[in-house]
């Protein structure tokens, strides 16, 4: 049996990479008999950038609801909140203590705002607060604690993993053996989806393709993809096309070659976003209908979640009672 986990940080409405890049290799892989999967919202992870009360709220509420019409079985993935599990802030408190402060000098998220901070005459450390600082730590006691196989995640995160791996084998040579070592499992072809506007999707750069909006704001946002100046009947490539890149994801093989052949037939771009957008209405039509549905009944989703953490606690109690006996912390 192997163990799969990932969480999502409640800080925006999910989109087409969330779902690409992260939570259908989730789900794909949680349909194999052999995977015991957990899946959660790291609401913790998100104060760092949510310090509104209601706003938090509401964004638990909607990534909770969009990731269950996307398909969760909550009887299949244990799905829960981080906030509800309280030893995995007592092992992100454990790994600090072995976690050297240089080592997070050099994470991703960190050293991008330090070095815009120094380009722009500011002091490095300007806005950043320990919540961000000490992210990956916490990352990493999200998944340590579960003994955990792969982490599903996009490429983007794949860092955090290699820390978790890093700090995973530091205990255990101060400790002895106690953590599994976690590899990042990556889709390749949707490890880094582009938004928009070439850059990656992401609610930061606000390029992204909801899965939620209005049939119009969908076929809106499709129609503003960015493309080059070729003529409509022009041939077109392929190759790292986004309307060919998503339209792949979401159809059959027989479906996408065909559309492939299209392109090199010379399909204009405006006729390519169109079938996109029916492809997009079709595949992801059944999730919207259950996404309406279940906003109607947010007790029906918070106790899910609620039910989730019960079956997950337990398993944390008995991993930190392990790990304070490895430190001496036990009683
Ligand atoms: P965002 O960058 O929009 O804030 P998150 O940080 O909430 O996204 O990401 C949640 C999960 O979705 C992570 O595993 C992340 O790697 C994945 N993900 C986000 N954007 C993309 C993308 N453009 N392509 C592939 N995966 C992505
Ligand atoms: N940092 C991840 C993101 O921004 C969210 C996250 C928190 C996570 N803890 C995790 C992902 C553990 C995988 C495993 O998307």
């Amino acid at each position: 049996m192997k163990t799969l986990l990932s969480g999502i940080k409640p800080t925006g409405r999910p989109h087409l990479g969330n779902y690409l890049g992260m939570l259908k290799p989730c789900l794909d892989l949680s349909a194999n008999p052999d995977f015991k999967s957990f899946l959660f919202i790291a609401d913790y992870h998100a104060l760092n950038f949510i310090q509104d009360k209601s706003l938090m709220k509401e964004l638990i509420f909607e990534v909770a609801l969009s990731y269950l019409a996307l398909g969760l079985d909550p009887n299949k993935t244990m799905f829960y909140r981080q906030s509800d599990i309280p030893e995995i802030f007592e092992l992100s408190l454990i790994l600090d203590c072995v976690c050297p402060k240089g080592f997070m000098n050099r994470a991703h998220a960190y050293k991008a705002i330090v070095d815009k901070n120094i380009a722009e005459g500011r002091e490095a450390d300007d806005g950043v607060n320990m919540g961000l600082f000490n992210y990956p730590v916490l990352m990493a006691a999200d998944i340590l604690m579960f003994n955990v196989d792969c982490v599903p995640v996009g490429k983007d995160q794949v860092q955090h993993i290699e820390y978790t791996r890093d700090l995973a084998i530091k205990f255990n040579n101060i400790f002895g053996k106690t953590f599994k070592v976690p590899e990042p499992y990556l889709k390749d072809e949707v490890a880094t989806l582009p938004g928009l506007d070439g850059r990656k999707m992401s609610k930061s750069y606000g390029n992204t393709i909801p899965l939620f909006e209005t049939d119009n704001r969908i076929k809106k946002i499709i129609n503003s993809i960015k493309t080059d100046c070729k003529g409509a009947s022009e041939p077109k490539e392929t190759e790292g096309n986004l309307i060919y890149m998503i339209y792949k994801e979401l159809a059959t093989e027989p479906q996408t070659q065909q559309f492939a052949e299209k392109f090199a037939n010379g399909i204009s771009y405006g006729e390519a976003k169109a079938e996109l957008y029916q492809k997009f209405i079709e595949f992801f039509g059944p999730c919207r209908e259950k996404y309406e549905e279940l906003k109607q009944h947010p007790d029906d989703v918070f106790d899910i979640l609620k039910e989730g953490a019960n079956k997950v606690r337990p398993i944390a109690q008995e991993g930190i009672q392990i790990i304070r006996s490895k430190i001496g912390i036990n009683r």
